[in-house]
């Protein structure tokens, strides 16, 4: 196990791997005991291994763990220097230390009316001008006071932006789409490059009647400048000069430099700022068109239910504190039983992106081999996070869950009380998800299989010949998590609760959370094959200079087949 130290947060090394190694010993005490053996031997085991907070219950008891396993987690928690990290969080520290800055969006939402500072200065006061330049916006757009330049209302919002600048958003979009208000203007979303997306996405539109905002921390990210030309165009096309195509933009970003030398008029920039990092955005004015379409006083909730949830996170002892738990269990999980795959399943249509989103959240956030003192981890950082809206995937695949040869964790995200009134449908959706829980867990042994069969009438040979077919293993662990409704406050908290717990897996790992290198040599080589792609298109000789053979093949292909639009 390679120390964690941070420059940042020093931490006691010989504490740490003391914690560590009392964690490895009782995990091999322990690691053969079976969850049904443990819920036989503690009928209080819900109770025990769940957690209540402001409308939402986690039931982490179908998990390989007892208390003692709880004290060694925590103790390994605090080891690690999670309460000073956790500090230096929500006080404008730099804990983004290899760009030098803060992460602050905890300011962001930050409803308690106290300062937070970075650079010793107050960001409260720009944070709450932008959230009022946002809500004017809004109010007048959807009351018709702003107009496009040919006075009509504006009836679409395009969001162009990509990652941290798109996912946030969207997901809000479709959680929140229960409160759209009558006089909201359509939302879309241009996140891909690929023009196939533009065209779909403007097909039916009509460049008077839409606004488009370009969200972009950078505004540098190919993919959301290239969009945003072809929407230059696309409006100018129908709008004559220059000045009035700019009145169907607006732009958020940290670049003002940038987005004015691109065409956005100065005040139509919504500002971010450098200690925002993308992925943990989606508070600042990267919801505009969340608050176009929900109005301003549901967003303010989310900030609260966000806010409510940070400070459960900065203020609760770490045994009741829910981020803690989740992501202690997921270090359990990743470090120790080797899992290297982890399901977040809400049983919910409007929480359907929420996989992706917590996609990013995790997996760029935590997908690193690099600890803070620049060695290389021996250990496994984060785990691959997928999935899908339940029993879209209980249709596809849970098969491999349930009999497949893989070891996977998951979070099962139910809703109490639904938007609608089909509780025929709630009712089954929501015995699909604790049914999947205890499935996963329980499984079903040959014994259980003979007799279930033998009682609908199965003759007995029949039975013997496919017995091992119907077995299941069970013995797979769970989350559940439930929330009482999906209103914008509990968005906002359970937005929070899974970006805290990256957070603390973060600081368990030894990693930078908040930085995002990975992703940028692909970045830099797409210029060089870019280029050269170009070249063999116009009939150019090609260096190819040191590029490997498999891609030089690609691009000659390419290349060779390509025929222009006529
Ligand atoms: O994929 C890398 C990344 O930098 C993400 O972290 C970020 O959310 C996304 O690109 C978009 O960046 P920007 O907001 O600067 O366009």
């Amino acid at each position: 196990m390679a120390f964690i130290v941070s420059p940042s947060f020093p931490v006691d090394r010989s504490d740490f791997h003391a914690a560590w190694n009392a964690l490895q010993t009782h995990y091999e005490q322990t690691k053969n005991h079976t969850l049904q053996q443990l819920f036989a031997d503690d009928p209080q085991r819900f109770q025990n291994f769940s957690r209540r907070f402001d409308g939402f219950l986690v039931d982490f008891s179908k998990n390989h763990l007892t208390s003692e396993t709880l004290t060694r987690l925590l103790d390994l928690a605090r080891a690690a220097g999670l309460e000073t990290a956790r500090e230096m969080l929500f006080t404008g520290g730099r804990i983004n230390w290899t760009e030098n800055t803060a992460a602050l969006h905890v300011a962001l939402r930050n409803r308690s009316g106290n300062p937070i500072e970075f650079n010793g200065q107050d960001v409260m006061p720009e944070v709450n001008a932008v959230l009022a330049k946002m809500q004017t916006f809004a109010e007048n757009l959807r009351s018709g006071a702003l107009t496009s330049t040919s006075g009509r209302k504006i009836r679409t919002v395009v969001h162009i932006g990509i990652g941290g600048s798109y996912l946030g958003p969207k997901m809000m979009i479709e959680a929140l789409a229960p409160y759209t208000l009558p006089d909201a203007p359509e939302v879309r979303f241009l996140a891909n490059i690929d023009g196939a997306e533009f065209v779909t996405c403007t097909r039916d539109l009509d460049p008077q009647e839409t606004l488009f905002v370009v969200a972009t921390k950078s505004f540098s990210t190919p993919e959301t400048i290239i969009n945003a030309r072809t929407a230059w165009q696309w409006v100018h096309q129908a709008v004559s000069n220059e000045t009035d195509v700019a009145r169907h933009f607006v732009a958020v970003t940290a670049n003002r430099a940038a987005a004015e030398a691109f065409g956005i008029l100065p005040e139509a920039i919504f500002p971010i700022w450098e200690w925002l990092v993308g992925r943990y955005s989606w508070a600042s004015a990267m919801s505009l068109p969340v608050v176009c379409r929900i109005g301003f006083a549901p967003f303010i909730q989310a900030l609260e239910g966000a806010h409510a949830m940070d400070r459960h996170f900065l203020e609760t002892p770490l045994e009741d504190n829910l981020p803690v738990l989740l992501a202690m269990i997921s270090v359990l999980y990743n470090n120790f039983f080797d899992v290297q795959t982890h399901l977040v399943l809400p049983y919910s249509y409007h929480l359907r992106h929420f996989p992706a989103y917590y996609q990013q959240c995790e997996m760029e956030s935590n997908g690193k081999s690099t600890l803070r003192d620049n060695t290389t981890t021996d250990h496994h950082t984060a785990q691959i996070i997928w999935g899908e809206s339940g029993t879209n995937g209980q249709h596809s695949f849970f098969q491999l869950l349930h009999q497949g040869t893989r070891s996977f964790t998951a979070d099962f995200i139910g809703l109490i009380n639904p938007h609608h009134p089909l509780d025929t449908h709630h009712f089954e959706l929501i015995a699909n998800c604790f049914a999947q829980t205890e499935a996963l867990m329980e499984g079903r042994n040959a014994d259980e299989v003979r007799s279930k069969l033998l009682t609908a009438g199965m003759d007995p040979a029949v039975i013997e010949a496919i017995l091992p077919q119907r077995v299941f293993n069970g013995n797979h662990p769970s989350n559940t998590l439930l929330v009482d409704r999906l209103t914008p406050y509990a968005l906002g908290g359970l937005i929070a609760l899974y970006e805290m717990k990256t957070f603390v897996q973060g600081v368990l790992w030894g990693v930078n959370s908040f930085d995002q290198w990975g992703v940028e040599l692909g970045k830099e080589l797409v210029k060089g094959i870019h280029a050269e792609q170009q070249a063999l298109l116009a009939g150019e000789a090609a260096d190819g200079g040191g590029r490997n053979p498999s891609t030089r093949g690609l691009l000659a292909h390419f290349a060779a087949r390509y025929a222009r639009p006529a």
